[in-house]
């Protein structure tokens, strides 16, 4: 992050604090229960968000070494991403040419060649078809070279390998990540290893689970056991960078700052600072570790978590420290995934058709504003 930005959000909050006000937006938000029950509009997000935007899968460190791999699932799709003996990174959809098998099923390996379970057709790292059984008997018409696996744009940047869903639809990341680039070049991710990881499946639209976590209005109330008394009551600022979001929820302690020489102020020493990175990315950057939330939606109603704690390599031999810090933190999102599915269960009671959105939870309100235009964009495409 920009020095003097660092600067201007922390002044930014100890006068909300001084005044004892909040960051308001012009108007309450609201938006439609539906959005969050609705087959038929959770199939619209599936085609036109996850089948279009470029995913964040994994972490570049995570297939460090030529020939490793991960199998990872963006919604409807399964993905594999290799890294070439040239060092670079390919990722494809992970199916068989020939009738369509899943070429790999494990998580994650080490591979020179993946060879397909039905027939044995078999792929390089870098997706070219280099043995099938009987080819040329079986196969007279065709060519082993247009039957390579289906190759998926991807890139490498800020620390995670970015992939996009569709095969022409190359993307520009830095063009995506605009205005936020210092942010994630500072993070240092690229340097970084996952000490600790969940994955859970929760009753609760992705969109629910986002939400969740970029308001401090439930922090007194909801995490009154856990977290609740060290940050300040309902006081957290955002900033939108496209369709991307920077949420700031400051710890009681950055009221020491006003104590302390500028020269000295920290932001992620005393606040947690979250970013969203439509649609599918959050990071939670805390004092020495980031927490990196990838969504999996599944239905409507129905989302996969892999929650990782992020630590630079050096570190990751405190393994004790890390356990404790990610059980923490698992202990505290779990509060708001427990919510969050409640909420689930009531949306089509006729309770109400809309959520409401306080004018302190504008972040809510600028997500789902970014949710309707990538779908209304999408419909009005010829
Ligand atoms: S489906 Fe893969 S070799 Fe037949
Ligand atoms: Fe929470």
């Amino acid at each position: 992050m920009e020095r003097q930005q660092e600067l201007n959000l922390i002044d930014e909050l100890l006068e909300l604090k001084a005044n004892k006000s909040f960051y308001l937006d012009e108007q309450v938000g609201r938006s439609a229960t539906r959005h969050y029950a609705s087959a038929d509009r959770y199939a619209e997000e599936q085609n036109h968000i996850f089948r279009r935007q470029p995913h964040a899968v994994a972490l570049s460190t995570e297939i460090n070494e030529a020939h490793d791999f991960v199998r990872r699932n963006i919604p409807g799709l399964s993905v594999l991403v290799t890294r070439t003996k040239d060092g670079a990174v390919r990722a494809f959809i992970n199916a068989c040419r020939h009738r369509g098998t899943r070429l790999v099923d494990d998580e994650a390996g080490c591979k020179r060649r993946f060879t397909c379970p039905y027939h044995a057709w078999t792929y390089s790292a870098e997706g070219d078809l280099i043995g099938a059984p009987h080819f040329d008997e079986g196969f007279t018409e065709l060519e082993k070279s247009q039957l390579g696996l289906v190759q998926l744009p991807c890139t490498e940047r800020y620390g995670f390998i970015w992939v996009s869903p569709h095969p022409d639809r190359a993307f520009d990341i830095d063009a995506m990540m605009a205005g936020l680039a210092p942010d994630l070049e500072g993070l240092g991710i690229g340097d970084m290893v996952i000490a600790e990881q969940t994955v859970m499946d929760r009753g609760a639209n992705w969109k629910i689970l986002v939400e969740g976590g970029i308001e401090a209005y439930h922090f007194k109330v909801a995490h009154r056991s856990t977290i609740g008394p060290y940050f300040e009551d309902n006081l957290s600022t955002y900033q939108t960078f496209g369709p991307n979001m920077r949420s700031i929820l400051p710890r009681v302690s950055m009221g020491e700052l006003s104590q302390e020489t500028r020269e000295k102020w920290r932001l992620r020493d005393h606040a947690n600072v979250l970013y969203t990175l439509f649609p599918t990315t959050q990071m939670l950057v805390q004092q020495d570790h980031i927490v990196w939330i990838r969504s999996e939606p599944l239905a409507a109603d129905r989302t996969r978590l892999h929650l990782s704690t992020l630590v630079v390599r050096e570190d990751a031999e405190r393994t004790e420290h890390w356990q404790r810090n990610h059980a923490i933190t698992m202990k505290t999102l779990d509060e708001d995934f427990v919510i969050g599915e409640s909420m689930q269960s009531t949306l089509t009671s006729g309770a109400n058709d809309e959520m409401l959105f306080g004018r302190f939870e504008g972040a809510l309100t600028a997500f789902n504003d970014t949710v309707n235009k990538a779908l209304s964009k999408a419909t009005t495409r010829p």
